[in-house]
Protein backbone atom coordinates (compact mmCIF):
# COMPACT_ATOMS: atom_id res chain seq x y z
CA UNK A 1 0.00 0.00 0.00
CA UNK A 2 1.18 3.10 -1.26
CA UNK A 3 0.11 6.08 1.45
CA UNK A 4 0.41 10.16 0.33
CA UNK A 5 0.72 10.46 4.35
CA UNK A 6 3.06 12.84 5.90
CA UNK A 7 3.10 11.72 9.95
CA UNK A 8 4.12 13.49 13.59
CA UNK A 9 7.67 12.12 12.09
CA UNK A 10 8.11 15.06 9.97
CA UNK A 11 8.14 17.71 12.38
CA UNK A 12 11.39 17.12 13.03
CA UNK A 13 12.56 17.79 9.47
CA UNK A 14 10.28 20.42 8.26
CA UNK A 15 8.48 22.51 10.97
CA UNK A 16 11.55 22.64 13.34
CA UNK A 17 13.86 23.08 10.26
CA UNK A 18 15.35 26.64 9.88
CA UNK A 19 14.20 28.32 6.66
CA UNK A 20 11.51 25.83 6.11
CA UNK A 21 7.51 26.61 6.40
CA UNK A 22 5.53 22.93 5.81
CA UNK A 23 2.37 24.11 4.81
CA UNK A 24 1.18 19.99 5.18
CA UNK A 25 1.49 20.39 8.77
CA UNK A 26 0.33 23.91 9.41
CA UNK A 27 0.82 25.53 13.08
CA UNK A 28 -2.52 25.72 14.94
CA UNK A 29 -3.23 29.37 15.06
CA UNK A 30 -7.20 29.01 14.52
CA UNK A 31 -7.96 26.67 16.87
CA UNK A 32 -5.39 27.73 20.01
CA UNK A 33 -7.53 26.77 23.60
CA UNK A 34 -8.27 30.00 25.34
CA UNK A 35 -9.52 29.86 29.01
CA UNK A 36 -13.11 29.54 29.68
CA UNK A 37 -13.38 33.08 31.46
CA UNK A 38 -11.77 34.96 28.61
CA UNK A 39 -14.71 36.54 26.65
CA UNK A 40 -13.44 39.33 24.94
CA UNK A 41 -13.07 39.02 21.14
CA UNK A 42 -12.49 41.26 18.68
CA UNK A 43 -12.14 39.08 15.55
CA UNK A 44 -14.56 40.01 12.58
CA UNK A 45 -16.86 37.91 11.60
CA UNK A 46 -15.39 38.50 7.90
CA UNK A 47 -11.70 37.72 8.73
CA UNK A 48 -11.10 34.79 10.90
CA UNK A 49 -7.91 33.33 11.92
CA UNK A 50 -6.78 30.36 9.69
CA UNK A 51 -3.95 28.16 9.96
CA UNK A 52 -2.86 29.10 5.96
CA UNK A 53 -3.74 33.00 6.44
CA UNK A 54 -1.28 33.38 9.92
CA UNK A 55 1.07 31.60 8.26
CA UNK A 56 1.20 33.80 5.21
CA UNK A 57 0.78 36.56 7.71
CA UNK A 58 3.82 35.36 9.50
CA UNK A 59 5.99 35.35 6.33
CA UNK A 60 5.26 38.61 5.73
CA UNK A 61 5.58 40.27 9.50
CA UNK A 62 9.05 38.61 9.48
CA UNK A 63 10.40 39.27 5.77
CA UNK A 64 12.35 42.63 5.34
CA UNK A 65 11.46 42.98 1.72
CA UNK A 66 8.46 44.55 3.01
CA UNK A 67 10.34 47.52 3.50
CA UNK A 68 12.11 49.55 0.81
CA UNK A 69 15.41 48.93 0.86
CA UNK A 70 15.13 45.50 2.66
CA UNK A 71 16.21 46.20 6.03
CA UNK A 72 12.80 46.34 8.47
CA UNK A 73 10.47 43.95 9.02
CA UNK A 74 7.51 44.02 11.14
CA UNK A 75 9.61 41.84 13.56
CA UNK A 76 12.32 44.88 13.52
CA UNK A 77 10.58 46.29 15.82
CA UNK A 78 8.47 43.92 17.20
CA UNK A 79 10.65 40.90 18.54
CA UNK A 80 9.29 37.63 20.07
CA UNK A 81 11.66 37.40 22.94
CA UNK A 82 10.03 40.82 24.18
CA UNK A 83 6.41 40.29 23.77
CA UNK A 84 6.73 41.32 20.68
CA UNK A 85 8.34 44.88 21.40
CA UNK A 86 11.40 46.52 20.89
CA UNK A 87 13.80 47.18 23.91
CA UNK A 88 14.63 50.30 22.80
CA UNK A 89 12.59 53.01 23.27
CA UNK A 90 12.18 54.79 20.24
CA UNK A 91 12.58 52.03 17.45
CA UNK A 92 14.64 52.28 14.20
CA UNK A 93 12.89 51.90 10.56
CA UNK A 94 14.44 53.09 7.04
CA UNK A 95 14.55 56.50 7.56
CA UNK A 96 15.22 57.46 11.14
CA UNK A 97 13.41 56.57 14.65
CA UNK A 98 9.80 56.40 15.59
CA UNK A 99 8.07 58.76 17.93
CA UNK A 100 6.43 56.73 20.47
CA UNK A 101 8.23 53.40 22.03
CA UNK A 102 6.60 50.13 20.14
CA UNK A 103 3.61 48.01 21.54
CA UNK A 104 3.68 44.87 22.86
CA UNK A 105 1.51 42.89 20.19
CA UNK A 106 0.24 40.09 23.09
CA UNK A 107 -3.12 38.99 23.07
CA UNK A 108 -4.36 42.04 20.44
CA UNK A 109 -7.56 39.86 19.83
CA UNK A 110 -9.11 39.76 23.32
CA UNK A 111 -10.00 42.93 24.08
CA UNK A 112 -13.51 45.09 23.63
CA UNK A 113 -10.99 47.93 22.26
CA UNK A 114 -11.05 47.74 18.58
CA UNK A 115 -9.12 50.58 17.86
CA UNK A 116 -5.08 50.36 17.72
CA UNK A 117 -1.69 52.45 18.33
CA UNK A 118 -1.51 54.28 21.34
CA UNK A 119 -3.86 57.29 20.00
CA UNK A 120 -6.69 54.75 18.79
CA UNK A 121 -5.69 56.01 15.31
CA UNK A 122 -6.15 52.70 13.64
CA UNK A 123 -10.14 51.15 13.57
CA UNK A 124 -9.17 47.47 13.38
CA UNK A 125 -6.34 45.10 13.18
CA UNK A 126 -6.73 44.86 9.88
CA UNK A 127 -6.54 48.87 8.84
CA UNK A 128 -3.44 48.98 11.51
CA UNK A 129 -1.63 46.08 9.80
CA UNK A 130 -0.34 47.76 6.57
CA UNK A 131 0.14 51.49 8.50
CA UNK A 132 3.66 51.00 9.25
CA UNK A 133 4.63 49.67 5.54
CA UNK A 134 3.00 53.07 4.24
CA UNK A 135 5.00 55.10 6.65
CA UNK A 136 7.99 57.01 5.62
CA UNK A 137 9.87 56.33 8.80
CA UNK A 138 9.05 52.94 9.46
CA UNK A 139 9.23 50.71 6.39
CA UNK A 140 9.00 53.55 3.45
CA UNK A 141 6.62 52.45 1.06
CA UNK A 142 4.53 55.93 1.84
CA UNK A 143 3.80 56.81 -2.06
CA UNK A 144 5.64 60.87 -0.65
CA UNK A 145 8.51 62.53 -0.08
CA UNK A 146 10.34 60.57 -2.59
CA UNK A 147 9.04 57.23 -0.98
CA UNK A 148 7.98 54.51 -3.84
CA UNK A 149 3.73 53.39 -3.32
CA UNK A 150 2.90 50.62 -1.73
CA UNK A 151 1.20 49.33 -4.98
CA UNK A 152 5.16 50.12 -5.73
CA UNK A 153 5.64 47.35 -3.07
CA UNK A 154 2.64 45.06 -4.61
CA UNK A 155 4.56 45.17 -7.64
CA UNK A 156 7.92 43.76 -6.27
CA UNK A 157 6.52 41.10 -3.45
CA UNK A 158 4.05 39.65 -6.96
CA UNK A 159 7.28 38.82 -8.35
CA UNK A 160 8.89 36.30 -5.43
CA UNK A 161 7.43 32.81 -5.67
CA UNK A 162 6.77 31.84 -2.27
CA UNK A 163 4.18 34.62 -2.00
CA UNK A 164 2.76 33.40 -5.01
CA UNK A 165 2.52 29.76 -3.46
CA UNK A 166 1.44 31.12 -0.45
CA UNK A 167 -1.66 33.64 -1.88
CA UNK A 168 -2.64 30.81 -3.85
CA UNK A 169 -2.77 28.67 -0.58
CA UNK A 170 -5.05 31.31 0.56
CA UNK A 171 -6.38 32.47 -1.45
CA UNK A 172 -6.95 30.38 -4.51
CA UNK A 173 -4.59 32.50 -6.89
CA UNK A 174 -1.71 34.37 -6.39
CA UNK A 175 -3.31 37.94 -6.69
CA UNK A 176 -1.82 40.58 -4.13
CA UNK A 177 -4.10 43.40 -2.97
CA UNK A 178 -3.58 45.20 -0.18
CA UNK A 179 -6.83 44.21 1.79
CA UNK A 180 -5.47 40.55 1.06
CA UNK A 181 -2.04 41.25 3.03
CA UNK A 182 -4.02 43.14 5.57
CA UNK A 183 -6.43 40.00 6.04
CA UNK A 184 -3.26 37.74 6.32
CA UNK A 185 -1.32 39.91 8.96
CA UNK A 186 -4.53 41.05 11.00
CA UNK A 187 -4.62 37.17 11.41
CA UNK A 188 -1.27 36.43 12.43
CA UNK A 189 -1.43 39.59 14.87
CA UNK A 190 -4.28 37.96 16.42
CA UNK A 191 -3.61 34.61 16.87
CA UNK A 192 -0.54 35.70 19.15
CA UNK A 193 -1.94 34.54 22.76
CA UNK A 194 -0.67 34.32 26.21
CA UNK A 195 -2.79 32.64 28.62
CA UNK A 196 -0.05 30.19 30.37
CA UNK A 197 0.60 32.93 33.07
CA UNK A 198 0.18 32.19 37.09
CA UNK A 199 -2.54 34.44 37.10
CA UNK A 200 -4.47 31.94 34.54
CA UNK A 201 -3.64 29.43 36.72
CA UNK A 202 -5.29 30.95 40.15
CA UNK A 203 -7.76 32.29 37.76
CA UNK A 204 -8.95 29.21 36.41
CA UNK A 205 -9.04 27.39 39.24
CA UNK A 206 -10.33 30.06 41.84
CA UNK A 207 -13.71 30.84 39.23
CA UNK A 208 -13.04 34.60 39.81
CA UNK A 209 -11.15 37.54 40.29
CA UNK A 210 -11.53 38.24 43.97
CA UNK A 211 -11.55 35.40 45.65
CA UNK A 212 -7.75 34.16 47.14
CA UNK A 213 -5.49 32.42 44.45
CA UNK A 214 -4.63 29.41 45.73
CA UNK A 215 -1.10 29.59 44.01
CA UNK A 216 -0.38 33.01 44.76
CA UNK A 217 1.55 34.29 47.76
CA UNK A 218 -0.14 36.37 50.36
CA UNK A 219 1.84 39.58 48.62
CA UNK A 220 0.49 38.56 45.13
CA UNK A 221 -3.31 38.24 46.68
CA UNK A 222 -3.47 41.33 48.39
CA UNK A 223 -1.54 43.12 44.86
CA UNK A 224 -4.31 41.73 43.07
CA UNK A 225 -6.88 42.90 45.62
CA UNK A 226 -5.78 46.57 45.03
CA UNK A 227 -5.59 46.07 41.39
CA UNK A 228 -9.49 45.15 41.43
CA UNK A 229 -10.56 47.59 43.80
CA UNK A 230 -11.45 51.31 43.37
CA UNK A 231 -10.31 54.02 45.54
CA UNK A 232 -12.78 55.09 47.93
CA UNK A 233 -12.68 51.24 48.92
CA UNK A 234 -9.06 51.44 49.42
CA UNK A 235 -7.55 50.02 46.37
CA UNK A 236 -5.82 51.39 43.70
CA UNK A 237 -8.58 51.43 40.78
CA UNK A 238 -6.32 50.21 37.63
CA UNK A 239 -9.42 47.46 37.19
CA UNK A 240 -11.55 50.23 35.97
CA UNK A 241 -9.19 50.52 32.70
CA UNK A 242 -7.15 47.59 32.40
CA UNK A 243 -10.05 45.27 32.68
CA UNK A 244 -9.39 41.92 33.94
CA UNK A 245 -9.26 38.43 33.02
CA UNK A 246 -7.82 40.40 29.52
CA UNK A 247 -6.13 43.26 31.08
CA UNK A 248 -7.10 45.28 27.78
CA UNK A 249 -7.53 48.81 27.72
CA UNK A 250 -11.05 50.15 29.08
CA UNK A 251 -12.09 51.82 25.04
CA UNK A 252 -13.68 54.61 26.87
CA UNK A 253 -10.28 55.66 28.52
CA UNK A 254 -8.61 59.12 28.59
CA UNK A 255 -4.88 59.60 29.09
CA UNK A 256 -3.10 58.52 32.24
CA UNK A 257 -1.14 61.82 32.67
CA UNK A 258 2.08 60.75 30.89
CA UNK A 259 1.77 63.17 28.47
CA UNK A 260 5.39 64.13 27.48
CA UNK A 261 6.18 63.25 23.63
CA UNK A 262 9.38 61.30 22.69
CA UNK A 263 11.53 64.42 21.65
CA UNK A 264 10.00 66.88 23.39
CA UNK A 265 6.68 69.04 23.62
CA UNK A 266 3.40 67.25 25.07
CA UNK A 267 1.33 64.36 23.51
CA UNK A 268 -2.23 63.75 25.22
CA UNK A 269 -3.99 61.73 22.91
CA UNK A 270 -2.53 58.35 24.44
CA UNK A 271 -5.36 56.79 25.50
CA UNK A 272 -4.93 53.19 24.46
CA UNK A 273 -2.27 50.47 26.11
CA UNK A 274 -1.59 47.41 24.63
CA UNK A 275 -2.93 44.22 27.48
CA UNK A 276 -1.10 44.24 30.73
CA UNK A 277 0.05 40.89 30.39
CA UNK A 278 3.24 40.03 29.31
CA UNK A 279 4.89 43.48 30.98
CA UNK A 280 8.03 41.28 31.88
CA UNK A 281 9.89 38.32 31.05
CA UNK A 282 9.43 34.87 32.04
CA UNK A 283 12.34 36.34 34.60
CA UNK A 284 10.39 38.74 35.77
CA UNK A 285 13.02 41.46 33.81
CA UNK A 286 10.97 44.38 32.03
CA UNK A 287 11.42 44.17 28.33
CA UNK A 288 11.96 48.18 27.92
CA UNK A 289 10.48 51.18 29.68
CA UNK A 290 6.60 51.58 29.42
CA UNK A 291 4.39 54.15 28.65
CA UNK A 292 3.91 55.42 24.95
CA UNK A 293 7.27 57.16 25.83
CA UNK A 294 9.08 54.78 27.60
CA UNK A 295 8.74 56.84 30.43
CA UNK A 296 8.62 54.36 33.25
CA UNK A 297 11.48 52.34 33.55
CA UNK A 298 10.47 49.83 36.48
CA UNK A 299 6.98 48.63 37.87
CA UNK A 300 7.02 50.46 40.72
CA UNK A 301 7.56 53.65 38.82
CA UNK A 302 4.17 53.10 37.09
CA UNK A 303 2.67 52.43 40.50
CA UNK A 304 4.39 55.31 42.19
CA UNK A 305 3.04 57.75 39.01
CA UNK A 306 -0.93 56.32 39.23
CA UNK A 307 0.11 57.04 43.36
CA UNK A 308 0.31 60.88 42.75
CA UNK A 309 -0.97 61.61 39.53
CA UNK A 310 2.14 64.18 38.43
CA UNK A 311 -0.69 67.43 37.20
CA UNK A 312 -3.80 67.76 35.79
CA UNK A 313 -2.97 67.80 32.05
CA UNK A 314 -5.51 67.74 28.82
CA UNK A 315 -7.84 65.14 28.30
CA UNK A 316 -6.33 62.94 31.75
CA UNK A 317 -8.92 60.53 32.69
CA UNK A 318 -11.86 61.91 35.29
CA UNK A 319 -11.33 58.40 37.09
CA UNK A 320 -7.82 59.66 37.94
CA UNK A 321 -8.40 63.51 39.24
CA UNK A 322 -11.74 62.69 41.14
CA UNK A 323 -13.17 65.75 42.80
CA UNK A 324 -11.44 67.32 40.07
CA UNK A 325 -7.30 67.22 41.72
CA UNK A 326 -5.42 64.60 40.18
CA UNK A 327 -5.27 61.41 42.30
CA UNK A 328 -3.49 60.54 45.51
CA UNK A 329 -3.68 57.06 46.14
CA UNK A 330 -1.19 57.00 49.57
CA UNK A 331 -0.22 52.98 48.70
CA UNK A 332 2.32 52.31 51.63
CA UNK A 333 5.41 50.42 50.52
CA UNK A 334 4.16 47.68 50.96
CA UNK A 335 0.85 47.94 49.06
CA UNK A 336 2.98 49.74 45.87
CA UNK A 337 5.30 45.95 46.59
CA UNK A 338 2.25 44.14 46.17
CA UNK A 339 0.63 45.61 43.32
CA UNK A 340 4.31 45.33 41.67
CA UNK A 341 4.07 41.83 42.57
CA UNK A 342 0.44 41.03 41.20
CA UNK A 343 1.88 42.80 37.83
CA UNK A 344 4.45 40.03 37.38
CA UNK A 345 2.12 37.18 37.61
CA UNK A 346 0.41 38.48 34.38
CA UNK A 347 3.62 37.14 32.61
CA UNK A 348 3.54 33.73 30.31
CA UNK A 349 5.81 31.16 28.87
CA UNK A 350 5.19 29.98 25.73
CA UNK A 351 4.44 32.91 23.39
CA UNK A 352 8.46 34.07 24.12
CA UNK A 353 9.49 30.59 22.12
CA UNK A 354 6.76 29.11 20.52
CA UNK A 355 7.95 28.11 16.76
CA UNK A 356 4.36 29.54 15.24
CA UNK A 357 5.07 33.16 15.69
CA UNK A 358 9.11 33.03 15.02
CA UNK A 359 11.18 33.90 12.00
CA UNK A 360 10.43 31.32 9.49
CA UNK A 361 13.45 32.72 7.18
CA UNK A 362 16.77 30.93 7.61
CA UNK A 363 20.23 32.63 8.35
CA UNK A 364 20.75 33.93 4.43
CA UNK A 365 16.91 35.68 4.26
CA UNK A 366 15.50 32.06 2.27
CA UNK A 367 12.95 30.23 2.94
CA UNK A 368 11.45 26.74 1.80
CA UNK A 369 7.62 25.81 1.25
CA UNK A 370 6.52 21.96 1.27
CA UNK A 371 2.96 21.48 -0.12
CA UNK A 372 1.38 18.24 -0.60
CA UNK A 373 -1.04 17.13 -3.00
CA UNK A 374 -4.46 18.88 -2.28
CA UNK A 375 -6.88 16.56 -3.85
CA UNK A 376 -7.66 13.05 -2.98
CA UNK A 377 -7.34 11.39 -6.32
CA UNK A 378 -3.50 12.79 -6.12
CA UNK A 379 -2.28 9.78 -6.55
CA UNK A 380 -3.06 7.49 -9.55
CA UNK A 381 -1.49 3.83 -9.88
CA UNK A 382 -1.01 1.95 -13.03
CA UNK A 383 0.78 -1.24 -14.46
CA UNK A 384 1.68 -4.06 -12.32
CA UNK A 385 4.65 -6.00 -10.72
CA UNK A 386 8.26 -4.41 -11.74
CA UNK A 387 6.56 -2.15 -14.09
CA UNK A 388 4.26 -0.19 -11.38
CA UNK A 389 3.79 3.47 -11.33
CA UNK A 390 2.32 6.09 -9.74
CA UNK A 391 1.72 9.30 -11.33
CA UNK A 392 1.21 12.49 -7.85
CA UNK A 393 -0.52 15.73 -8.90
CA UNK A 394 -1.08 18.67 -6.82
CA UNK A 395 -1.63 22.18 -7.11
CA UNK A 396 0.91 24.71 -7.94
CA UNK A 397 1.18 28.08 -9.21
CA UNK A 398 1.96 28.52 -13.00
CA UNK A 399 5.16 28.16 -14.42
CA UNK A 400 6.65 28.02 -10.96
CA UNK A 401 9.40 25.47 -10.08
CA UNK A 402 8.78 22.85 -6.98
CA UNK A 403 11.15 19.85 -6.24
CA UNK A 404 9.02 16.86 -5.99
CA UNK A 405 10.10 14.37 -3.40
CA UNK A 406 9.86 10.85 -2.59
CA UNK A 407 10.72 9.18 0.97
CA UNK A 408 10.30 5.22 2.23
CA UNK A 409 10.87 6.68 5.79
CA UNK A 410 9.97 10.35 6.07
CA UNK A 411 13.85 10.78 6.61
CA UNK A 412 15.55 10.88 3.51
CA UNK A 413 14.09 12.68 0.63
CA UNK A 414 14.96 11.80 -3.42
CA UNK A 415 14.13 15.21 -4.93
CA UNK A 416 13.26 15.89 -8.95
CA UNK A 417 13.01 19.43 -10.06
CA UNK A 418 9.31 19.81 -11.56
CA UNK A 419 8.18 23.02 -13.29
CA UNK A 420 4.11 23.42 -12.50
CA UNK A 421 2.17 23.72 -16.35
CA UNK A 422 0.43 26.86 -17.21
CA UNK A 423 -2.41 25.59 -15.56
CA UNK A 424 -0.98 25.45 -12.39
CA UNK A 425 -0.60 21.58 -12.36
CA UNK A 426 2.30 19.43 -10.84
CA UNK A 427 2.33 16.26 -12.10
CA UNK A 428 4.95 13.88 -11.93
CA UNK A 429 5.26 9.96 -12.42
CA UNK A 430 7.43 7.75 -10.77
CA UNK A 431 8.38 4.05 -10.14
CA UNK A 432 6.72 3.12 -7.08
CA UNK A 433 9.55 1.50 -4.70
CA UNK A 434 8.79 -0.20 -2.58
CA UNK A 435 6.13 -1.19 -0.19
CA UNK A 436 5.33 1.94 1.36
CA UNK A 437 6.39 5.66 0.40
CA UNK A 438 5.84 8.92 0.92
CA UNK A 439 4.99 11.83 -1.87
CA UNK A 440 5.22 15.60 -1.64
CA UNK A 441 6.00 18.79 -3.10
CA UNK A 442 7.97 21.49 -1.55
CA UNK A 443 8.47 24.91 -3.37
CA UNK A 444 12.45 26.33 -2.55
CA UNK A 445 13.80 29.62 -3.91
CA UNK A 446 15.98 29.40 -6.75
CA UNK A 447 19.75 29.74 -6.45
C1 LIG B 1 10.13 50.86 12.83
C2 LIG B 1 9.43 50.16 13.88
C3 LIG B 1 8.13 49.46 13.56
C4 LIG B 1 7.84 48.64 12.49
C5 LIG B 1 8.73 48.29 11.32
C6 LIG B 1 6.51 48.15 12.71
N1 LIG B 1 6.00 48.64 13.88
FE1 LIG B 1 4.22 48.20 14.69
N2 LIG B 1 4.46 49.65 16.05
C7 LIG B 1 5.59 50.43 16.19
C8 LIG B 1 5.30 51.57 17.05
C9 LIG B 1 6.29 52.65 17.42
C10 LIG B 1 3.95 51.45 17.42
C11 LIG B 1 3.15 52.48 18.23
C12 LIG B 1 2.93 53.65 17.25
C13 LIG B 1 1.90 54.67 17.67
O1 LIG B 1 1.05 54.37 18.49
O2 LIG B 1 1.92 55.77 17.11
C14 LIG B 1 3.45 50.23 16.79
C15 LIG B 1 2.17 49.73 16.95
C16 LIG B 1 1.71 48.55 16.36
C17 LIG B 1 0.44 47.93 16.64
C18 LIG B 1 -0.63 48.44 17.58
C19 LIG B 1 -0.72 47.61 18.84
C20 LIG B 1 -1.80 48.09 19.77
O3 LIG B 1 -2.00 47.43 20.79
O4 LIG B 1 -2.45 49.12 19.50
C21 LIG B 1 0.37 46.80 15.86
C22 LIG B 1 -0.77 45.79 15.80
C23 LIG B 1 1.59 46.74 15.09
N3 LIG B 1 2.39 47.81 15.44
C24 LIG B 1 1.86 45.78 14.13
C25 LIG B 1 2.87 45.94 13.18
C26 LIG B 1 2.94 45.21 11.93
C27 LIG B 1 1.95 44.15 11.48
C28 LIG B 1 4.05 45.65 11.29
C29 LIG B 1 4.59 45.23 9.93
C30 LIG B 1 3.69 45.38 8.80
C31 LIG B 1 4.67 46.64 12.14
N4 LIG B 1 3.92 46.80 13.26
C32 LIG B 1 5.86 47.29 11.84
C33 LIG B 1 6.80 50.19 15.59
C34 LIG B 1 6.95 49.46 14.42
C1 LIG C 1 -8.23 55.97 33.75
C2 LIG C 1 -7.70 54.81 33.12
C3 LIG C 1 -6.49 54.15 33.75
C4 LIG C 1 -6.33 53.72 35.04
C5 LIG C 1 -7.28 53.84 36.20
C6 LIG C 1 -5.04 53.07 35.08
N1 LIG C 1 -4.46 53.11 33.85
FE1 LIG C 1 -2.70 52.28 33.33
N2 LIG C 1 -2.84 53.10 31.47
C7 LIG C 1 -3.89 53.86 31.02
C8 LIG C 1 -3.55 54.41 29.72
C9 LIG C 1 -4.44 55.28 28.86
C10 LIG C 1 -2.25 53.96 29.41
C11 LIG C 1 -1.39 54.30 28.18
C12 LIG C 1 -0.76 55.64 28.49
C13 LIG C 1 0.41 56.07 27.67
O1 LIG C 1 1.23 55.31 27.24
O2 LIG C 1 0.54 57.29 27.53
C14 LIG C 1 -1.85 53.14 30.54
C15 LIG C 1 -0.63 52.48 30.62
C16 LIG C 1 -0.26 51.64 31.66
C17 LIG C 1 0.93 50.84 31.66
C18 LIG C 1 1.97 50.78 30.55
C19 LIG C 1 1.61 49.79 29.48
C20 LIG C 1 2.65 49.69 28.41
O3 LIG C 1 2.47 48.84 27.55
O4 LIG C 1 3.63 50.45 28.41
C21 LIG C 1 0.94 50.14 32.84
C22 LIG C 1 1.99 49.15 33.29
C23 LIG C 1 -0.23 50.53 33.58
N3 LIG C 1 -0.94 51.44 32.83
C24 LIG C 1 -0.55 50.06 34.82
C25 LIG C 1 -1.59 50.56 35.59
C26 LIG C 1 -1.78 50.28 36.99
C27 LIG C 1 -0.90 49.37 37.82
C28 LIG C 1 -2.88 50.97 37.40
C29 LIG C 1 -3.44 51.09 38.79
C30 LIG C 1 -2.53 51.60 39.77
C31 LIG C 1 -3.38 51.69 36.24
N4 LIG C 1 -2.57 51.42 35.16
C32 LIG C 1 -4.50 52.49 36.21
C33 LIG C 1 -5.08 54.06 31.67
C34 LIG C 1 -5.30 53.77 33.02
Amino acid sequence: MLVPVVGGSLTLLSMAQEGVVDLTQLANYANQPVPAYINKDNTPAANPITDIGATLGRVMFFDKRLSKNDTVSCASCHQQEHAFSDPEVASTGVAGTTGRHSMRLINARFANENRFFWDERATSVEDQSTRPIQDHVEMGFSGADGDPSLANLVTKISAIEEYQVLFTGVYGDPLITEERMQRALAQFVRSIQSFDSKYDLGRAAAGNNNAQFANFSAQENAGKQLFMTPPPQGGAGCNACHQAPEFDIDPNSGNNGVVAALGGGDDFTNTRSPSLRDLVDATGTLHTGLMHNGSLTTLLDVVNHYNAIPADVVGLDPRLRPGGRPQRLNLTDVEKDSLVAFLKTLTGSSVYTDAKWSNPFDPAGQLSLIVLPLNTDALRFSGAGDAREVTVTSVGVANVGYIFQTSMDLINWTSTAVTASAAGQLSVTVATSGPRCFYRYAYAPGP
